[in-house]
């Protein structure tokens, strides 16, 4: 059984203040959670080292939004993923579709920040998601399948093991209208099928989250699904019992 993995993107919000409080309220619901869950919060990059102290006594992991796809130079505002790495960062969130539809990342791009992340001994966590038109347009999985291939080109399918994949439909993302069950279920069957193809284990060990308007009132039967091993949480996120009551939503094990 795949542990269920919840991840909070804080996105551009927060203050010292407001993440003082909201990180020590997370702490003070964490025993309720299931042993095997892992929760995890991904915070605007400057608020790292503060979330570092705040969870120096949690299960609560740590996570940035975004890393340079270079290691080391002449790169003006990057921060590379060993820079993370030195501040207590575990995961770090690849190729949201912000940074692909607001930043021009394209699949080249979204796979070279992976393959730097593992190399930085991060674990990266690879958005894919289609757009409402292509939805429409019976594109879903056609999109689904190139933006993983562009990594499947330039990692060994084994180097998914060390990795998290997430499905997040772009037209479910800040919009309180997210997939329904079945239809993210289909598309997380689908992701897992792909690297089925290539390495069964690989593909049965493999963490694969859903996200976009997950809220408490529906975490609990998105995570029932047999392919879908947890969240990446927006808005939610930014409280603490919504926040929880979402981690506790999927007590699969
Ligand atoms: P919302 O939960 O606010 O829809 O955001 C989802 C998301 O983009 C998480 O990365």
């Amino acid at each position: 059984m795949r542990a269920l993995l919840v991840a909070g993107n804080w996105k551009l919000n927060g203050s010292q203040a407001s993440i003082n409080t909201l990180v020590a309220d997370i702490n003070a619901g964490l025993d309720s959670l299931h042993q095997t869950t892992v929760a995890l919060v991904c915070t605007p990059c400057v608020y790292i080292p503060l979330v570092q102290t705040l969870t120096q006594n949690s299960t609560l992991k740590l996570g940035a939004q975004n890393v340079s796809k270079y290691e080391v130079g002449a790169y003006t505002g990057e921060v590379s993923a060993l820079m993370l790495k030195e501040f207590g960062c575990d995961y770090v969130i690849v190729g949201h579709s912000e940074r692909r539809a607001l930043f021009g990342e394209s699949d080249e791009i979204c796979a070279q920040k992976f393959v730097m992340a593992q190399q930085g001994g991060l674990i990266p966590i690879f958005c894919v998601g289609e757009t409402l038109a292509e939805r429409e347009a019976n594109q879903t999985e056609l999109v689904i399948r190139r933006q993983l291939q562009a990594l499947l080109d330039k990692i060994d399918v084994q180097d998914l093991v060390n990795s998290v994949l997430a499905y997040e439909p772009r037209w479910a993302i800040g919009t309180g209208k997210a997939a329904t069950p079945e239809q993210a279920q289909a598309v997380h069957a689908y992701m897992r099928e792909m690297i089925a193809s290539l390495n069964k284990s690989v593909a049965e060990q493999l963490q694969i989250l859903y996200g976009g308007s997950v809220t408490g009132s529906n975490a609990a039967e998105l995570f029932a699904m047999p392919d879908i091993d947890g969240g990446l949480i927006g808005g939610a996120a930014l409280n603490a019992d919504k926040f929880l009551t979402i981690c506790r939503a999927g007590n699969k094990a």
